[in-house]
């Protein structure tokens, strides 16, 4: 299962600069599609490969560049989505760190199958270290006619701006973001209008996350059909996990989709088993956001089948058991960690996050938030629990943007697996 695509050559040395990128096969999936393919081409093997949307959602990328409006002669913008401020999730600064040429590379073969000029990169205000990093990129690619006009004699021409958010994790949220990229206060729009009708400056506009776009290169590099080979039933090709908590081996890994989840956890390879020799207690697998499983239904799904890593795999389950692949943020604790004190913890964030517009949200997050201090605290009452419940099913699907869910489910999968332990907090206060 040892598939290696987006960070085969990260060890290349000086691999961040376009010489080293180009010698070991670097652009050369530009100059193949330039030269070679249509703009419907390129798309029609993205479509093929089965690429998943790695931001959170897995939505087809063919499908969703589909979507966009091309009846109309405004212009069209493609933006890269680098916010990356979910807890847990760390991969997409990796990939701009050590490799920022495959994104750009992407960002090029993306913007000539959509027909874009003009493309941006919406990037976290926290990441300031790597702007520099991807204008670097970006201009060493306009010194070798990858970027600007008639880009290797062609017809096409493409600029890459790099925009810096001012820090606010709703701006990874797509229409927050293409407000904050107007100049707006990043608030989530109401949709429909979807951005591939109307998105930034009111044109039809494609989001994507940074890893979906770095995979575009080696899928034109390799056919949609090759890559489609890897990986397992819809969820095809490699996925980028960042691993963190209680393991013995924190980091980011390139695994192929439907490796064993427990290999994931247990083998060398990836987190090197539970540290200082602990239990597993529980996994969330895919970002704050998705569902805390515990350790058996982590490792097995309700009918006994051993979880995969796909996006199938994570979600199966009767009863609300199962959980989501979401962003790759994979989020380890140990038969110690403290699980109402980490559910507290995430409904700070998204208390402190929310941007206020809808009341089920604005409310219900700091409801929460007071509600499980006090149970941490010491001062909780068990009818405290199923008022969690309540206001968490009462933000759930009510709102304009998922930001309500993501805070609901944290605290509603808490609660369905680990009563027991907010009712400790309560009789052991
Ligand atoms: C609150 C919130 C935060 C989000 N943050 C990010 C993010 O940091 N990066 C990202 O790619 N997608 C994020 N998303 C998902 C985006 O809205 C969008 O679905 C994604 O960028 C689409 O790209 P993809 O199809 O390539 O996955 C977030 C969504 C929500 C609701
Ligand atoms: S769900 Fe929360 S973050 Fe999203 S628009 Fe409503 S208030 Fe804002």
């Amino acid at each position: 299962m040892g598939s290696s695509i987006l960070l085969a050559n990260i060890g290349v040395p000086g691999i961040r600069n376009l010489k080293a990128y180009r010698a070991s096969g670097g652009y050369s999936a530009v100059e193949k599609a330039l030269r070679e393919m249509t703009p419907a081409q390129v798309a029609q093997e993205v479509t093929r490969s089965g690429l998943r949307g790695r931001g959170g959602a897995g939505f087809p990328t063919g499908l969703k560049w589909s979507f966009l409006d091309r009846k109309t002669d405004k212009p069209r913008y493609l933006v890269c989505n680098a916010d990356e401020s979910e807890p847990g999730t760390f991969k997409d600064r990796f990939l701009m760190d050590k490799i920022p040429h495959l994104l750009i590379e992407g960002l090029i073969l993306s913007s000539y199958a959509l027909g874009v000029n003009n493309c941006y990169i919406y990037i976290r205000g926290e990441f300031k270290y790597l702007v520099g990093i991807l204008e670097k990129a970006i201009r060493e690619a306009h010194q070798n006619r990858f970027l600007g006009e008639k880009i290797l004699g062609s017809d096409f021409s493409l600029n890459i701006f790099v925009h810096p958010g001012a820090g606010a994790y709703i701006c990874g949220e797509e229409t927050a973001l293409l407000e904050s990229l107007e100049g707006k206060r990043g608030n989530p729009r109401i949709k429909p209008p979807f951005p591939a009708f109307k998105g930034l400056y009111g044109c039809p506009t494609v989001v994507n996350n940074v890893e979906t776009l770095a995979t575009v290169g080696p899928i034109i590099s390799m056919g949609g059909e090759e890559y489609a080979k890897i990986g397992k039933g819809k969820s095809t090709g490699t996925k980028l996990i960042s691993a963190c908590g209680n393991i013995n081996n924190p980091g980011v890994y390139e695994i192929e989709m439907g490796l064993l989840l427990d290999d994931f956890i247990y083998s060398p390879a990836y987190c090197g088993g539970i540290a200082k020799g602990k239990k597993l207690k529980a996994v969330i697998p895919g970002g704050s956001s998705v569902p805390i499983l515990p350790a058996d239904l982590i490792l097995r799904t309700l009918n006994g089948q051993k979880r995969l890593m796909t996006y199938e795999s994570l979600a199966e389950g009767e009863f609300a058991s199962g959980t989501m692949l979401g962003s790759g943020g994979f989020i380890v604790f140990d038969e110690d960690a403290c699980i109402v004190r980490n559910t507290w913890n995430l409904t700070r964030f998204y208390r402190h996050e929310s941007c206020g517009q809808c009341s089920p949200c604005r409310e219900g997050t700091s409801w929460m938030e007071n509600v499980l201090y006090r149970l941490e605290h010491g001062s909780g009452k068990l009818s405290d629990i199923d008022l969690l419940v309540r206001v968490a099913k009462n933000i759930e699907g009510n709102t304009i943007c998922p930001l309500g869910d993501a805070a609901a489910w944290p605290v509603a999968s808490a609660i369905r697996h680990f009563r027991h332990e907010f009712e400790e907090h309560v009789k052991n206060a």
